[in-house]
């Protein structure tokens, strides 16, 4: 078993869960074309303050948000508190930017926190270091605002010091007024001559402050620190193998979204199927890592019905094959990855997981399981599934023992998106 980078936070019941939901949820689902559109289209803050005039989501049911979690088998959730575009969903004391002054008119952070924790899924802030909103923070090469004509003049009336100072008390509200908070998910830092960093942030300052108020919180990776992190956060793209940081294994959450855009995004096409997401969900544990999968809200409060649709179908799978998740991480390096195959393992009961990607021709060999396994099932539907090892005749053509198990499966792929066969160790 590989062993972790000690965390100062708590991640023990982090890896065991595994599974949560990331909500990314703004003024910017109102303009539904991806949570940049203010940087990407360099609006200016008297036409983007349009979507803050038209937030109104009116069908907007945190229970609703929820429930559809747990039923997907999520275990915790992390929700934009503020996203670059500096819109706050609680009713901060420092701002005026905020749900209450919209439309709107009521906090929408306070209700989605108590319906998450109503169904006994942990709390998680995600809150952006970068605020295109403020009035003191420094024009970047990443700003909206960075080709405007007079940059230089308006950076010189800019104190990111200030700025530093409001982020530092608004992480305060938030860990101060929402209860046992579990997750805190900084974002993001771009060091360089024309971006920002721990200076702009004032991070180590912020460091102390955040485990001052909580200790054992878990902190994510993004705050330009070297030490302190609990998590490294893997964004878009699946790790090969175990996340390392200087050269030993961390705790790590891959965070992925269904089809590219964060925010609410009404015309993307590249929306990945229930199979590749159950596959991704799979293929993080077998590297001991988490999934963080986002759904970007609509501007009337909903998930809309794709994103319903594919939490339905990873829901449907996890009822049956979820402890091939929980409680789950890597194999052991004795039992080799078969072919179109992911291992899960769980230590504590000792059992391994083989996820099997393409249904294959009655027979699946194992290397390396040979003498090891005392039962095998379906997870789907716990039938037995028999084991043989080859003949000693033909171990002696092998170049090299390969201590091959042989599982002799139906020839028709179980009705599950993903078949899972669980065995029993010795
Ligand atoms: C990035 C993006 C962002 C998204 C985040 C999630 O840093 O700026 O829009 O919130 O990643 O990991």
């Amino acid at each position: 078993m590989l062993s972790t980078r000690p965390t100062p936070g708590d991640t023990s019941w982090f890896v065991h869960d595994r599974f949560g939901l990331f909500i990314h949820w703004g003024t910017y689902a109102l303009a539904a074309r991806h949570e940049w559109v203010k940087q990407y289209e360099q609006i200016p803050d008297e036409v983007y303050d349009q979507y803050f005039r038209h937030f109104d989501p009116d069908l907007y049911d945190p229970e609703v948000w929820a429930q559809a979690a747990a039923d997907a088998g999520m275990k915790y959730f992390v929700v934009t508190t503020k996203h670059h575009e500096g819109f706050c969903l609680w009713d901060s004391a420092l701002t005026d930017y905020k749900a209450t002054n919209t439309p709107y008119g009521r906090d929408v952070l306070r209700p989605m926190v108590d319906a998450f924790r109503a169904r006994n899924l942990r709390v998680g802030f995600y809150h952006s270091l970068i605020d295109w909103h403020h009035p003191h923070f420094v024009i970047d090469d990443v700003h909206p605002a960075r080709n405007h004509p007079e940059r230089a003049r308006l950076n010189a009336e800019r104190d990111q010091r200030l700025y530093a100072e409001y982020l530092h008390g608004q992480v305060r509200e938030l860990l101060t007024q929402f209860g046992d908070v579990d997750i805190l998910w900084l974002d993001f830092s771009y060091p360089g001559p024309n971006g920002k960093g721990r200076d702009d942030w004032q991070s180590e300052k912020l460091y102390a402050m955040v485990r001052e108020l909580r200790p054992r919180i878990i902190l994510n990776d993004r705050l330009d620190l070297d030490e302190g992190w609990d998590i490294k956060t893997p964004e878009q793209f699946q790790p090969r193998e175990w996340v390392r940081f200087n050269g030993q294994p961390v705790v790590w959450e891959a965070c992925q979204t269904f089809s590219g855009s964060w925010g609410y995004h009404r015309d993307e096409a590249s929306w990945k199927s229930v199979d590749q997401l159950v596959q991704m969900l799979i293929d993080t544990v077998s590297k001991g890592g988490n999934l963080l999968l986002n759904v970007g809200p609509t501007g009337r409060g909903e998930f809309d019905q794709r994103a319903l649709d594919r939490l339905a179908g990873m829901g449907e799978w996890m009822k049956r094959h979820s402890r091939a998740i929980y409680g789950c991480t890597q194999a052991p390096e004795e039992f080799k990855v078969p072919q179109d195959c992911r291992l899960t393992y769980n230590p504590e009961k000792k059992r391994l997981y083989v996820h099997v990607f393409a249904w294959p021709f009655v027979q699946l060999h194992l290397d390396g399981f040979a003498g090891k396994v005392e039962y095998a099932q379906l997870l789907n539907d716990a039938s037995e599934v028999k084991m043989s090892t080859p003949p000693a005749h033909q171990v002696a053509l092998e170049s090299e023992p390969r201590n091959t198990l042989t599982l002799h499966l139906p020839v028709q792929k179980p009705n599950v998106t993903v078949p899972v066969i669980e065995l029993f160790l010795k």
